[in-house]
């Protein structure tokens, strides 16, 4: 459930109608909810509740440093996986005992960072990455606690663009090497194992290839353990997907989630932790943009609307669905018409949907993307030199702008002229 709803016809978040932030924003505009941002997250945490836990929220999926203080202020730990993140993560308040630090490609100044900062630990990929991050804490005096992430060869049923764990994937180590890069990681002194590290996917609507990983990731614990380890800590990863389409099944609860975690390394005593994003953030938020010009084409409408493929990539990438819905609701049995909507930017794959049936709309009128907090404004650029947009978010009968449109002198004024120009 989230907090985007009719009232008397009009789309609210929360208790502010869109209408009234379009007109002190203009569009297009995201838009988040507090009170869906923090539902989201305790549903995770309660589902956990009775098993030594912590929620890290997988920051990629909606960094804004409001976002992360809203969420860090209820008890979230953070995923990061740069540098960037990193800092914005202690910027919000999240204490470093509180950050893993996630990623194949961490680099030698990201690793001295995370430990100069404080980190809970690092999710290993790699022997080699093992060899650097050892090399470095010894030099700086420290021990680096580490999980090793393992590729259990599960297919998770989604996009292959977000699926991760496959054999074929760049990620993780493969399962049966584990035992071999343990004893490598346990003769290394700059480092303490403290667990084990999984991730599988992006969007998984089916709790079964979670279940498959996870009894892999329980007899490779006992095994572990059985050659002398010390495996205190589970990291489960994130994954679980949204209805992105409300006429579609749901996909599993959070509480599901739990209850299959508990079924299947419970017996374990171990500390859980899950990296959640998209489940967070996903529903958590919108994009308002407004129709420009309904076209006639050959044999079809387009409704070219100010929201564009580079405010929101998910559809031209992954060929997501977002549901689009009008922000004055239709009146009960009002007519309905199939339009392709896209955007002004110059290829064809600027477009959100295709042959989409809408209420009859004209220029001038908003629409709403739903499930557009997650992954949304966080993989936004400027193609076509057009601003990123601006994020708000909604407290109740509040809102605040939260990262504002940047001036097109600002945009400009980033790049420098050589001198000989
Ligand atoms: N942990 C790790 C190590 C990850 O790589 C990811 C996502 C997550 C946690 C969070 O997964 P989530 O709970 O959000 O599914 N841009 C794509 C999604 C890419 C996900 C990458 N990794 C999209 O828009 O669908």
């Amino acid at each position: 459930m989230d907090h985007f709803l009719y009232r008397d016809g009009a789309l609210f978040a929360e208790d502010v109608a869109i209408s009234e932030i379009a007109a002190a924003v203009g569009t297009p505009f995201y838009v988040y909810s507090t009170a869906t941002l923090l539902r989201h997250f305790k549903a995770f945490d309660d589902a956990l509740d009775g098993m030594d836990h912590l929620v890290c929220y997988a920051m990629k999926a909606n960094s804004n440093q409001a976002v992360l203080k809203t969420l860090a202020q209820a008890g979230a730990g953070m995923d990061v996986v740069s540098a960037g993140e990193y800092l914005r993560a202690k910027a919000a308040g999240v204490p470093g005992d509180k950050i893993v630090f996630s990623g194949v490609g961490k680099t030698v100044s990201e690793i001295r960072l995370a430990l100069e900062g404080g980190i809970r630990q690092f999710n290993v990929e790699s022997e080699p990455e093992m060899e650097v991050l050892d090399a470095v804490a010894r030099s700086m005096g420290k021990v680096a606690p580490i999980t090793i992430r393992v590729n259990p060869d599960v297919d998770a049923k989604t996009h292959a663009k977000i699926a991760t764990g496959k054999s074929e994937n760049k990620f993780g180590i493969p399962i049966a090497r584990a035992r071999e890069v343990y004893r490598m990681a346990a003769a290394m002194p700059g480092l303490e194992v403290v667990g084990i590290d999984v991730h599988i996917g992006s969007q998984l609507t089916d709790l079964t290839p979670f279940e498959l990983a996870y009894q892999k990731v329980a007899e490779l614990t006992e095994q572990l353990r059985a050659d002398g380890h010390t495996i205190r800590r589970l990291d489960l990863g994130g994954g679980l997907g949204i209805p992105y389409e409300r006429s579609n099944a749901a996909p599993p609860l959070p509480t599901d989630y739990g209850a299959m975690v508990q079924k299947t390394l419970g017996h374990l005593g171990c500390e859980i932790e899950i990296e959640p994003g998209r489940l967070i953030a996903g529903n958590a938020g919108l994009m308002v943009s407004e129709v420009i010009y309904v076209k006639s084409g050959e044999g079809r409408d387009f409704l070219i609307i100010d929201g564009a493929m580079n405010d929101l990539i998910r559809p031209a990438m992954y060929e997501a669905h977002h549901d689009i819905i009008p922000v004055v609701e239709a009146e009960a049995g009002a007519e309905q018409q199939p339009y392709d909507i896209v955007g002004p930017v110059c290829e064809s794959g600027d477009t959100f949907a295709k042959q989409r049936m809408m209420p009859k709309l004209a220029a001038g009128d908003l629409v709403a993307f739903r499930s557009a907090g997650a992954y949304g404004a966080v993989m936004a650029s400027e193609y076509n030199s057009r601003a990123l947009i601006p994020e708000v978010l909604v407290h109740g009968d509040q809102f605040a702008v939260i990262r504002r449109r940047p001036t097109f002198d600002e945009m400009i004024n980033r790049d420098t002229i050589p001198e000989w120009l």
